[in-house]
């Protein structure tokens, strides 16, 4: 019986993500696997607004309060988004999900991991993806190819020791979940990553058939 997963993808501000998740989603759909493709914040009318608020440079807030509009966000994307998506059998593709609270909010801001893990339980139960994409890169790498785009949002333009802290954490939740999150070295050439990419795939598209 095929079975639809939940995959998600993390990293730095930098780390490529976004070229791995448009080359994740062509490899799917060549495959005719239905999928949904979103993100966090954001990917319900809510949600996109509150993004924009969270990514406004101009917007100053307390930390717990910005934990708890991205899980805010997060409540209404489960609800809309990804519980109707897999219950229809459709692939669901999250660009950022709950680790990246883990390490932003988390690492970055200092925020204690014992409340973020209350409210991930509070707005997800034991929902958890079923594979986890982390695409580490060192944080002189990943503020090289920030660099290149114009504008920088409200996390972007944070100093490196946040981001550095940001991925520590990142490195920190894929240590207590080795089993979801798969580090991938995304200081390799793009095509590499992407194979490694794939390779996860394959398994993970052979367990979902089975
Ligand atoms: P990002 O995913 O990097 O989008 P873009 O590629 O368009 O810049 O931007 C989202 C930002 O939100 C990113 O800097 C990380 C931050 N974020 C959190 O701080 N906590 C969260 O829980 C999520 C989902 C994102």
């Amino acid at each position: 019986m095929e079975s639809a997963k939940f995959i998600t993808l993390e990293g730095i501000d930098g780390a490529g993500k976004t070229t791995q998740l448009e080359s994740l989603v062509a490899w799917l759909r060549e495959r005719k696997v239905p999928t949904v493709v979103t993100r966090e914040p954001g990917g319900t009318p809510l949600g996109e607004q509150l993004r924009a608020i969270l990514l406004d440079k101009s917007m100053v807030m307390h930390p717990e309060t910005e934990a708890l509009l991205m899980f805010a966000a997060r409540r209404e994307h489960l609800d809309k988004v990804i519980v109707p998506a897999l219950a229809q059998g459709s692939w669901v593709i999250s660009d950022r999900f709950t680790d990246a609270s883990f390490a932003y909010q988390g690492g970055g801001r200092g925020l204690r991991w014992e409340k973020l893990e209350a409210l991930e339980s509070w707005t997800q139960g034991g929902l958890q993806p079923d594979l986890t994409l982390y695409f580490d890169v060192s944080v002189a790498l990943g503020q090289q190819r920030v660099g290149a785009i114009k504008t920088r949002d409200r996390f972007e333009q944070e100093q490196p020791d946040f981001h550095q802290r940001v991925r520590e954490a990142y490195l920190m939740r894929a240590r207590q979940f080795p089993q979801r999150i798969c580090v991938i070295d995304a200081h390799q050439p793009v095509d590499a990553v992407k194979a490694a990419v794939e390779h996860l795939l394959n398994n993970l598209l052979a367990t979902g058939s089975e």
